[in-house]
């Protein structure tokens, strides 16, 4: 038996539209499983459910996650089609590199509705019997920066220890209800938000960033490959950890 597999899974999976989100619900494909994704871009979300393995069943939403009102019914409505569900990403983030004076408290605040606050309060309703399956698994998307320095990084920062912390102590207090909780930290990878953020800090402190990668930038899949681990029975001894995919970034 393939203790990776993950057949017969429904797994809900957040920032589905873009970078890290797509592939984990590729590959999440690949591996056997039928998913729910949220994003706030149908057609971008049009466009993964268009690179799924072939026969997935694919359910989306789309919404904002930081003001969705209905939530719960919403995920009921499609727990209903798709079956209960047995695993949870959190893909959807917000990354904004500023010098701490331009940092407001809107800032901070605007980060941790995205980053922390909505992937919590989609596991909290992930958690109740009647959506979820006797065992499940919840992978949060952090980042290295929640656990090393870097300059303009404040408030990301800042919700990527959140995120880490909180879901660590998610996994002690849902153990009983039969799910295990981790998260991911990734270096950096080849994605919009990286893009995005290299356009914002220059060339020169991109090149010293790409420097401080043994093994180069990463790409989705590392991630994605890291969370089909943690969702899969292969991980059924593991909750409460920080899987570090990074190149090498955090060793120095
Ligand atoms: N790329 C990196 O180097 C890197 C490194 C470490 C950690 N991470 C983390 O990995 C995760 C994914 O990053 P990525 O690089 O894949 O970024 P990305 O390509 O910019 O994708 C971000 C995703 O988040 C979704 N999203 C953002 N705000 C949302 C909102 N209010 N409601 C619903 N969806 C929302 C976006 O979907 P819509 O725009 O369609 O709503 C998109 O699908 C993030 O948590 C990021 O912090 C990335």
């Amino acid at each position: 038996m393939n203790q990776f597999s993950l057949k017969d899974r429904t797994i809900l999976i957040t920032g589905a539209s873009s970078g890290i989100g797509r592939s984990c619900s590729v590959e999440c494909s690949k591996s056997g499983a039928d998913l729910i994704l949220i994003a706030r871009n149908e057609e971008e979300l049009k466009k993964t459910v268009s690179m799924l393995a072939p026969d997935t069943k694919a359910e989306t939403i789309i919404a904002d996650i930081t003001g969705i009102e209905n939530l719960e019914d919403l995920i009921a409505e499609k727990v209903a089609v798709s079956g209960k569900i047995s695993g949870f990403i959190h893909c959807a983030g917000i990354e904004k590199t500023l010098p701490l004076k331009k940092h407001t408290p809107q800032l901070y605040t605007d980060i941790f509705a995205v980053n922390v606050i909505s992937g919590f309060e989609i596991a909290k309703i992930l958690s109740l019997k009647k959506y979820k399956n006797e065992t499940s698994s919840f992978v949060f998307i952090s980042s290295v920066a929640g656990m090393v320095g870097e300059i303009g990084k404040a408030a990301y920062s800042a919700s990527k220890g959140a995120v880490v912390s909180g879901a660590r102590s998610l996994a002690m207090e849902l153990s009983r209800s039969g799910i295990r909780v981790n998260s991911v930290s990734p270096a950096m990878v080849n994605t919009p938000i990286l893009e995005k953020m290299f356009e914002n800090i220059g060339e020169d402190a991109a090149e010293e960033i790409l420097k401080k990668h043994p093994l180069g930038i990463g790409e989705p899949e590392d991630v994605a490959n890291a969370c089909i681990f943690l969702l899969s029975d292969a991980s059924k001894w593991i909750t409460g950890s920080n899987l570090v995919v990074d190149g090498g970034y955090s060793a120095h």
